[in-house]
């Protein structure tokens, strides 16, 4: 079948509405017209008539995954200096890294590879950390425009306490963050973020300037939030006047003003955790970084039981992996270790962190992550083994969440259109 926006899905179709539930059709029908799914069925319904029929028997159809956290210029890094904490790691690594973005040519190099792989994984919506570097920026949202997939990008904002090489002067780097909204700020698929890196990377003039910038063009904001005890103590004694690290930028309208990403959320208070439930800011948990950088099991039932909005992200290169559903069971592993220690915290079931990758995260950009009526045809068909076709339709999931990998993704589909190589 060409690449054609209206058309017929017949398959074994699952996702989850809500968290607490998978619904899942064995060879049901998926009418997408214009982009968008019309509706989801058992029975083959009458708006079928006249649209061409993908035939996927035999076959899963998900939602694509949500991505809402990571680092494109850190996709080179992955897997080095996993034996540092979060501060020696940036400045023995990252910090070594990022500089080579300055040169756009290296971001025409890289940053193809890295929206290749992305979306070969079945990433169909996500939250991107680029680098100080406009045009790199530019670069990467050129080629994810191109691609077709959904983005939000941010141009690292850094101002104090960084590499040399990393250290901006403030007015020009909010100057060119101000362009940077304005070049993308109606782009259809890829949009602006505001991404001060994190409280000890920016001073108050830039957080200051990057909240009006928020308030000014209404853009989402995405930084870093207690992720590592060295990190929250060095927010402490770089601003001592705030009660908690959540209140810098919540002062400087870095926080649930916009619809705002922070990633880690680990090391918080129950008082932190009421007042982020508040807010109109999504914790974006990233087990696998969580691991290799050491910084902590997140208390995940305690942020969902307070009414937190969480979100999952892979957060390459602290994470070492572009395919979401690892981070789904790796999100799984960290609830049932915590549950051990703390049996109030009910270990995650799979619907709810299945729901967390695809519906909860999609919300951010939309209607997206669900197989609903109304939703962006956004989705993947995967494979299924002969030895698992005599399973439901739940098991055949369950299989693939645990034991798939990228090479089982057939096919990515973003508002209709397919994006995959
Ligand atoms: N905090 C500030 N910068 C970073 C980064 O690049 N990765 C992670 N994991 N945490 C950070
Ligand atoms: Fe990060």
């Amino acid at each position: 079948m060409e690449n054609h926006d209206s058309f017929v899905l017949h398959g074994n179709i699952i996702y989850t509405p809500d968290k607490n539930k998978f619904i899942s059709l064995k060879d049901g029908w998926m009418v997408v017209e214009k982009g968008k799914i019309i509706s989801v069925s058992a029975e083959k319904p009458a708006s079928a008539a006249g649209l061409p029929i993908k035939d996927c028997k035999g076959k899963l159809i998900m939602p694509g995954f949500a991505d809402l956290h990571l680092h494109a210029p850190q996709f080179i890094q992955i897997g080095m200096g996993m034996d540092y904490k979060l501060l020696d790691w940036l400045d023995g690594y990252t910090f070594k890294e990022e500089p080579k973005f300055a040169d756009p040519d290296y971001a025409r190099q890289i940053y193809p590879i890295f929206v290749d792989e992305m979306t070969a994984c079945g990433t169909t919506s996500s939250a991107i950390f680029a680098t100080i570097h406009k045009e790199s920026t530019d670069i990467l949202c050129d080629i994810l425009a191109q691609k077709g997939v959904r983005a939000y990008v941010g141009k690292v904002n850094m101002d104090t306490n960084s590499a040399p090489a990393l250290t901006e002067e403030t007015a020009k780097s909010l100057q060119d963050t101000e362009a940077f909204i304005e070049k993308w700020q109606n782009h259809p698929l890829v949009r602006p973020i505001i991404t001060p890196r994190f409280v000890p990377s920016v001073t108050a003039d830039m957080m200051t300037g990057l909240g009006k910038l928020a308030e000014k063009y209404q853009v989402p904001v995405q930084s870093h939030l207690s992720e590592n005890p060295g990190e929250i103590q060095l927010v402490k004694e770089l601003f001592p006047q705030d009660k908690y690290y959540m209140s810098v930028y919540d002062r400087f309208g870095l926080f649930g003003q916009t619809p705002t990403l922070m990633a880690h959320c680990i090391h918080l208070s129950a008082e932190e955790i009421a007042i982020m439930a508040g807010k109109n800011v999504y914790a974006v948990h990233c087990p696998a970084s969580n691991l290799n950088l050491t910084s902590g099991l997140m208390p995940l039932r305690k942020l969902l039981d307070a009414g937190v909005k969480v979100v999952m992200g892979s957060d390459i290169g602290g994470g070492h992996t572009l395919y979401m559903p690892h981070e789904i069971v790796r999100a799984i592993e960290i609830s049932k270790i915590r549950s051990i220690e703390h049996p109030e915290e009910k270990a995650l079931r799979l619907s709810e962190a299945f729901y967390l990758a695809t519906k909860a995260g999609g919300e951010f950009f939309g209607q997206t992550g669900s197989l609903e009526t109304g939703y962006s045809a956004d989705f993947l068909i995967t494979d299924v083994p002969d030895f698992q076709q005599g399973r439901t339709v739940e098991e055949q999931l369950q299989y693939f969440i645990y034991h798939g990998t990228a090479q089982d993704i057939r096919e990515v589909y973003v508002n209709g259109l397919s994006v995959k190589n």
